[in-house]
């Protein structure tokens, strides 16, 4: 029952099929703590469903034996174009889950963005060397402390930092309050059955759960029990953050330097003006803002208004190497994936992050080869039936 052999890659053909295996290895409150989304999550299931409107024309006259998908994004050769998102806790799903997934990146030759909420510090996961390595970051009440978090990712050698816009409120995801799910996990005596069948986990997090913090906010001298720091990070957070914040920011980090949560296409132009390296389209995963348009409806209007002046990229709902494409031919450079990710953790730690990136870049390569397309160049509208 305990052994685990290699079965779990042959099950796990698809994105899809990781996200079953997940299901069955997690107790119910952890899965549905990374797998739900606000309220009614409609963006959530939105973010997923649009991608099945843009569909692909293709031209197999125009094929060639091997593809290239790899690209340059802020200096750095990337071997495909999709890299792994910031995800918090995600040491809930696997022991040392950030730096598995890390390496797991690196070794695919593509980036990792470490989030502010790493189970790890970002200090860990640089000492342990995977690269590219970014790092995410809010604006707090506590401008110090933001001002902390990015000097401290720029003496690690962080290569690129993440400002995440649409978490300043915290979204309301009802799965966890119908599940009881809190930071630390409390499991209730109804829980307990599902827990006896979740006996890997178990096993595997047992010695770790008591260990789990928000690394990056661990203070001496001040309690650092999770509990504490997720009441003090949700305190911390300002929703009075604006534009004087961004150009504050840009004279900290040198560096790439990136907005994630546009959606707008007035926002994403004035982030040119002000000096911004890239934007990430993105309802943070359907997680926050229920009824916020989906990622890839978004993209074509936030493309627009950068005009190719800095690069685009994309999260939420990208579960196929198909999506992928659609995206980069909409006006993306590059995608990410925070869920997926998680399932890779979840069923095999680092070897299945591994495999979920291998599945995307195979699934990539194979889209391409049908369509007709040699390079990530060639993904342009062209590709696309109109309308
Ligand atoms: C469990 C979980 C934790 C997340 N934590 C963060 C975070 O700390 N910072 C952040 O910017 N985004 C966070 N996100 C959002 C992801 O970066 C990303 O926007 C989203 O998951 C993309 O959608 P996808 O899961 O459909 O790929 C989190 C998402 C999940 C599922």
């Amino acid at each position: 029952m305990m052994a685990r052999g290699d079965d779990w890659r042959r099950k796990g053909y698809s994105v899809a099929a990781m996200r079953e295996l997940a299901r069955r290895e997690l107790p119910r409150p952890v899965f549905d703590f990374a797998d739900g989304g606000a309220e009614d999550e409609r963006t959530l299931r939105r973010n997923e469903t649009s991608f099945g409107d843009v569909r692909l024309v293709p031209r197999p006259l125009d094929g060639s034996p091997a593809r290239d998908l790899s690209l340059d994004l802020f200096g750095r050769r990337l071997s495909m174009p999709l890299m792994i998102g910031p995800t918090g806790l995600s040491g809930l799903f696997w022991p040392r889950g950030e730096i598995a997934a890390a390496r797991a990146a690196s070794r695919a030759g593509t980036a990792f963005c470490l989030s502010h909420g790493s189970v790890c510090t970002l200090e860990e996961l640089a000492a342990d060397g995977p690269s590219p390595r970014w790092m995410q970051v809010f604006i707090y009440r506590d401008r110090g402390f933001t001002e902390e978090l990015t000097r401290r990712a720029q003496a690690a050698g962080y290569d690129a930092l993440v400002l995440t816009l649409d978490n300043q409120l915290l979204g309301s995801r009802e799965r966890d309050l119908r599940n009881g799910f809190a930071i630390p996990p409390r499991f209730r005596p109804a829980d307990m059955l599902g827990m006896a069948l979740r006996l890997r986990w178990l096993m595997r997090m047992r010695p770790e759960l008591p260990r789990i913090t928000f690394g990056n906010y661990v203070r001496p001298g001040q309690p650092d029990d999770i509990a504490s720091l997720a009441g003090r990070m949700a305190s911390l957070l300002d929703p009075a953050m604006s534009w004087a914040d961004v150009a504050w920011l840009r004279t900290i980090w040198r560096g790439p330097l990136l907005l994630k949560g546009v959606l707008h296409p007035a926002e994403a132009a004035r982030a040119v003006e002000e000096g911004v390296d890239g934007i990430i389209v993105s309802n943070h995963g359907g997680r926050q803002l229920d009824g916020a348009v989906s990622s890839i409806e978004a993209l074509p209007t936030v493309a627009g208004a950068v005009g190719g002046r800095i690069p685009v990229l994309l999260d939420g709902g990208v579960r196929r190497g198909a999506d992928v494409v659609k995206a980069l031919a909409l006006g993306a450079a590059c995608c990410l994936v925070g869920r997926p990710q998680l399932w890779g953790l979840a069923v095999a730690g680092e070897e299945g992050v591994a495999h979920v990136l291998d599945i995307y870049r195979r699934e990539i390569d194979r889209t391409m080869g049908l369509l007709g397309a040699r390079r990530l160049a060639e993904l342009t509208p062209d590709i696309l039936f109109p309308g």
